[in-house]
Formats: structure tokens, sequence, C-alpha cells
């Protein structure tokens, strides 16, 4: 039986119902339980950056997270399908007006996203310093915490609100369906098979 880390959430639901449609079973999370056996696949409820580390560590055989969740993590995974759902920027934002260009000795910045941070900065040659902040990031550059963030962007209504404008787009994310690589191996025929069944319904 093929183990399924889902991330609680919007993701969770949506691939839940990706699941019911591929194989016209009802799915659900109840009454607080964090594993659910349905249609032949145990499903195990996890915070979403968690997801590529059960993954990983093959407590499941697939997960499903938002790219943006496998970048920071920097797991080594088989990416199988883009789902197409959860679809989010992540970018570089700052106080409108302001841009890179401003000499400074060093950048502050604040993100939730530390490893794609350091990456992105790495990647422009840019001396950083990053402040690991567990939300509302947005607030950072306001009060002067930040001279910018590294943030996930949706609708970019928390940007607008507060002043802030995308500087420049890091990735473009949305939901991945991956597998644990031994796993994929072992599985390959089933995993396949579940693949090609998604692929159809999205
Ligand atoms: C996320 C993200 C942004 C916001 C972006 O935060 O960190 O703050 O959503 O969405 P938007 O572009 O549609 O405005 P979340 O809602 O997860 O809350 P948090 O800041 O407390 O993590």
């Amino acid at each position: 039986m093929l183990t399924i880390a889902l991330p609680k959430g919007r993701i969770a639901d949506d691939a839940l119902l990706l699941f019911k449609k591929v194989y016209a079973t009802e799915f659900s999370f109840k009454n607080r339980k964090l594993i659910v056996e349905c249609g032949g696949f145990k499903f195990l409820l996890v915070r979403s950056q968690d997801v590529p580390t059960y993954v990983m560590r093959a407590a499941a055989d697939l997960g499903v997270c938002g790219k943006d969740v496998l970048l920071e993590s920097g797991a080594q995974v088989t990416e199988l399908l883009d789902l197409k759902f959860g679809r989010c920027k992540v970018a570089l934002g700052m106080r409108k007006g302001e841009s890179l260009a401003q000499p400074r000795p060093s950048i502050r910045v604040a993100t939730k996203m530390v490893n794609t941070a350091k990456r992105f900065f790495a990647s422009k040659a840019m001396a950083v310093e990053v402040i690991k902040l567990y939300g509302s990031i947005e607030l950072a550059p306001l009060v002067g915490l930040a001279d910018a963030i590294v943030d996930i962007v949706e609708t970019g209504e928390t940007m607008r609100e507060n002043d802030l404008e995308m500087v420049e787009v890091i990735a473009e994310s949305s939901a991945r369906l991956f597998a644990n690589r031994e796993s994929f191996i072992e599985n390959k025929r089933e995993i396949i098979a579940l693949r090609e069944a998604i692929a159809g319904v999205l």
C-alpha cells in the first residue's frame, strides 16, 4: 500500500479532491486523525514544510506540497507531476521606490524561507543578512527590521496593503506530486499508474 503525505490546509483539500475524482471514493480526514486509509492508500496529514522530510526519509512513498516548500527544503526526491493548484510566486519585496541597486554594504532580508533567500543572494554575489521570521513577513521593512523580504505572493494584496512591491520573482510555485527516490524505483509501475490517473483528471 502506498503512503502519501499531504499538507494540512488548502493543498490537502485540493489533493483529496483529485484522488476522489480519480478513484471515485470519498477521502477525508476526520476527528483529528492524522492517518487515514482509503481507496488502497494510506494518507498522512502533516505540516506543509514537513512533507519533504517524510518523503525523503521514506516515512511516506509520495508527497504533495508546493514547489516553494520543495525548493526551501532542498530534499532529494523524484518530482512526478505539477498539480497546477496552489499557484503562487516566491518573490523579493521592498518598500515602494526602493531597489537592490541602492548601495549598501549588506542587505537585511526578513523571510520564512532562509535557504531560498540565501541562495538567491548568493546567485547575485550580494552580501546578505537573513532574518528568520515565522509570519507577517511584510511588517519587517515597515518598522526597520529589514530592508527587504523574501516571501510568498499569491494575490499581491498583502504587499499592496503594506506599500511594498515585488522587485523580483525568485520562483513560480504550484503544488507538486513527488516520490521517495528508492520507493519510486521499487514501486515504479504503481506510482506511474497513479501519476497517469491524476494527470488524466487535471
Ligand atoms: C502568506 C505569505 C504572505 C501572504 C501572501 O502568508 O507569507 O504574507 O500569504 O498572500 P497575498 O499575496 O494573497 O496577499 P500567510 O497567510 O500564510 O500568513 P503568515 O504571514 O502569518 O505566514
